[in-house]
């Protein structure tokens, strides 16, 4: 299995990872396929974000994707951040091995869910989909947050 020098780099060196101190929004997302979770943090003024920042439990693909994303959604309004697919990430970092290529959706939908959570709490409208992605993986976060399995 290959990375790209881009994935390496950002593997070695992630950008922005932590916390966002008073984050607007705190998003997390656990993988379907392999368990890995991924959290994401927003400040966002005038409906954009200003500063995003993540913390993942996932492999080198899962770093690189989210500091990829972390400088990418800087300066976009929420809907063009929400509209950024894994593809668009993937991209960005090169390319990823093909069976890693689900590892960059850890932090896309983690983005998804810190806009879900912005919005619910200045009681803006909530699309369909932020919701029901929201609904998919919240029995499974509450199951793994009460067996202690995060820890980011
Ligand atoms: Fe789980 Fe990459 S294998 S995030």
């Amino acid at each position: 299995m290959m990375y790209s020098d881009r994935v390496i780099e950002h593997y070695r060196n992630p950008r922005n990872v932590g916390e966002v101190r008073d984050a607007d929004g705190l998003g997390i997302y656990v993988s379907e396929s392999c368990g890995d979770i991924t959290k994401f943090w927003i400040r966002v003024e005038g409906g954009r974000i200003v500063e995003a920042k993540f913390k993942t439990q996932g492999c080198a693909a899962s770093i690189a994707s989210g500091s990829m994303l972390t400088g990418m959604v800087v300066g976009k309004t929420l809907e063009e951040a929400q509209k950024i697919t894994k593809a668009d990430v993937v991209l960005a970092l090169n390319g990823l091995p093909e069976q890693k290529i689900h590892c960059s959706l850890l932090a896309t939908d983690a983005l998804k869910d810190a806009i879900y959570e912005y919005l619910g709490r200045k009681g803006l409208p909530i699309s369909k989909e932020l919701q029901e992605k929201h609904e998919s993986v919240k029995p499974q976060i509450e199951k793994l947050k009460a067996m202690g399995y995060i820890t980011i």
